[in-house]
């Protein structure tokens, strides 16, 4: 097991995880931060049960990582093997599977899993490298590695290795800057898909354009010609609240 010099040191730097990323943060001091984060709270109870583990302890350390679960929401396997200076943000949602791993001074918003493809046993769950940013809702499946320094975008769905330095985008997600660059070739616009539906739409309202123009030209007003006789069926007002929300 660590000794308490390591592990102190270990809280220390999550602490300060904390107050370095979180723009909540500023000016919050340290025992405030260890008395209320939730992120902080739940990288703490691992390191504990983590080390219990290690120690070969029974029963202890699952039954700590699920008292912090149902505390801060955030599920981390005993096992996973977790850096120092890891900060998850709000953190309600955040799964860490069995086999993940993860480097130093990374960043986990809320929702973010890193999980497993199916049933398979052995090393199953992604390793994250140093100073990855990992946005909400994101979702990294499998065996994949996550190079140093690289960003997630915010529900990502990444099921492939992220190279180093980049950001990935996108349901499955692609990379849209490798070194600060955009990827080149023809498909490597991942950002901006093309949306076939709206595509059809324009097409036909400048089909339907160019139709009447030349209607016009021959003397016949659009408008005269006979339609569909199909009525567009009115929306029925609704009882109670607004279903738009709002
Ligand atoms: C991906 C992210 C980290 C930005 O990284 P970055 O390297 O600075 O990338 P950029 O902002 O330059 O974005 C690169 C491109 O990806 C697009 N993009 C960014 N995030 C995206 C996302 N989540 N989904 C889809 N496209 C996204 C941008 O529009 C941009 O498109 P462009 O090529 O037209 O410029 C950021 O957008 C993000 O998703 N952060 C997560 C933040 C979060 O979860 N916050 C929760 C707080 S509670």
């Amino acid at each position: 097991m660590p000794g308490l010099g390591s592990v102190w040191n270990e809280i220390r730097r999550d602490v300060h995880a904390a107050q370095a990323r979180d723009p909540a943060a500023r000016g919050v001091g340290s025992s405030e931060i260890l008395a209320i984060w939730p992120g902080v709270h739940a990288v703490l109870a691992h390191r504990v049960a983590h080390a219990l583990l290690e120690a070969r302890v029974p029963f202890l350390p699952r039954l700590i990582a699920g008292v912090a679960r149902l505390l801060t929401g955030i599920e981390i396997h005993p096992a996973a093997r977790i850096g120092r200076g890891l900060f998850i943000d709000h953190g309600m949602g955040v799964v860490i599977g069995e086999t993940a791993e993860i480097g130093e001074d990374v960043t986990l918003y809320q929702g973010v899993t890193l999980g497993g493809t199916g049933f398979a046993c052995g090393k199953r769950h992604p390793t994250v490298e140093d100073n990855v940013t990992i946005g909400s809702g994101a979702k990294l499946l499998g065996p994949i590695r996550v190079g140093h320094g690289s960003k997630i975008g915010a529900n990502s769905v990444v099921i492939h290795d992220v190279p180093p330095n980049s950001t990935v985008v996108g349901n499955p997600g692609h990379p849209v800057r490798i070194d600060g660059r955009r990827p080149e070739g023809p498909d490597a616009d991942w950002a901006h898909l093309p949306d076939p539906i709206s595509d059809a739409i324009k097409g036909l309202a400048s089909r339907i354009g160019a139709l009447e123009r030349a209607l016009a030209e021959r003397g016949v007003d659009p408008a005269t010609i006979p339609g569909d006789e199909h009525e567009p069926t009115p929306l029925h007002a609704t009882r109670g609240p607004n279903p738009a929300g709002g």
